[in-house]
This record gives structure tokens, C-alpha cells and sequence, in this order.
């Protein structure tokens, strides 16, 4: 297993600035849902520290629930295509929800999901993403909480992953690619 610190390129966000822009997050829906309550569906596996962090900053009465997709997709790329591995426990109708989302990249994911939430009447459905890479998108995504905006580079750490290791890194890095051996 090779070191992240071999082709860790820079720390992009580091641990502070995440947890400073999460807690504003937070505050922000917080008197956004002010006088509701909310219900929170995270994204596995990336957006797990996100949620995790984030639901601890927000004050109005929350649940959670959990839902897993996998894209067709190669080579670190999304395709248009994605299928429910993990649906949810409850149902939404009714519910504010908000999705709670790592990154939001080519924009397919959260697109084929939201149409799936919207099929089950929700109450109002909003999206909360901690990465932003705007010019990766090929599909428009409203985005209606939002971290941090990031250049089009592909990051690990803090819920992210290279193959799906470090996840738990406490900061978002950029690969360098070139000393990255997928295998090693
Ligand atoms: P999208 O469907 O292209 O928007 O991709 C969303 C998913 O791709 C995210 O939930 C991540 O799991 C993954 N992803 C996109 N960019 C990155 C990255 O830079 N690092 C790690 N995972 C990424
Ligand atoms: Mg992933």
C-alpha cells in the first residue's frame, strides 16, 4: 500500500478551514430552517464526515437517513447512468430534506438523485455539497449550500477517496497523479 504522502501534490483545505466553512454552513441553515425541522440524507460513503460534522452545528430538530449509489462509471469518471445500491429506510413525504453530498462534480450523481427524491414528495428538497469543481459539470445541479468552490483537480481526504482509501484523512489533498500507482 503506498503512503499518500508520495503523491499527495497540496493540501487543498486543510482541517481548520474545513471545520470553520462547516460550522458557518451549518449556522446558515440553521436560520434558514428556523421554526422546521429537517431531514438529512447523506451520500455514502463519501459525504459521511461532512454529515457528521455538519449535523452537529445545525440547531433546529434534524433526522438522517443514508442512501448509496454507484455510477457506471471508468477511470474516475461519472456517466449519466446511476443505480440505488442503498435506498433509504424512511419515507420522505412531507419532509424537508436536504442532500448532503461530499463533491459535486460531472453533476450526474446528485441529477439522477434528485430525480428519484422528487418522485417521492417531499416537502421542499434542497442540496448541500462541501466541494463544488463548477467546471467539471455537464449537468446543472442547483446547489443550494456549498463549502468550497475547487479548481479541476481530483482531491482525497475527509470522506473523499483514491481507491477508496483515506477517507479519513481530517483534510482535502490533491493527487499528484503522475506518483500515484493505482496498485501499489
Ligand atoms: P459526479 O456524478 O460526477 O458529480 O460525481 C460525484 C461523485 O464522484 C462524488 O460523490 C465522489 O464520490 C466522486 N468524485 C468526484 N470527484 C472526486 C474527487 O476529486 N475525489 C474523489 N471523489 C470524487
Ligand atoms: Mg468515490
Amino acid at each position: 500500500m503506498q503512503d499518500y504522502r508520495e503523491y499527495l501534490d497540496e493540501i487543498l483545505v486543510s482541517s481548520d478551514q474545513l471545520q470553520t466553512r462547516i460550522k458557518e454552513m451549518g449556522d446558515q441553515i440553521s436560520r434558514d430552517y428556523a421554526g422546521q425541522t429537517l431531514h438529512l440524507i447523506c451520500i455514502l460513503r463519501g459525504g459521511v464526515l461532512f454529515l457528521t460534522d455538519l449535523m452537529r452545528h445545525i440547531t433546529v430538530p434534524l433526522t438522517i437517513d443514508f442512501m448509496a449509489v454507484s455510477s457506471y462509471g471508468v477511470n474516475r469518471q461519472s456517466t449519466g447512468q446511476v443505480r440505488i445500491t442503498l435506498d433509504l429506510e424512511r419515507q420522505i413525504q412531507n419532509l424537508n430534506v436536504m442532500l448532503v453530498e461530499d463533491i459535486v462534480d460531472s453533476g450526474y450523481t446528485i441529477s439522477a438523485v434528485l430525480d428519484v427524491l422528487r418522485t417521492r414528495h417531499p416537502r421542499s428538497l434542497r442540496v448541500c455539497t462541501l466541494l463544488d469543481k463548477p467546471e467539471r459539470r455537464e449537468v446543472d445541479v442547483p446547489i443550494d449550500y456549498r463549502g468550497f468552490s475547487i479548481a479541476n483537480k481530483f482531491v482525497f481526504g475527509y470522506g473523499l477517496d483514491m481507491d477508496e482509501y483515506y477517507r479519513n484523512l481530517p483534510f482535502i489533498a490533491t493527487v499528484d497523479l503522475k506518483r500515484y500507482r493505482p496498485d501499489g
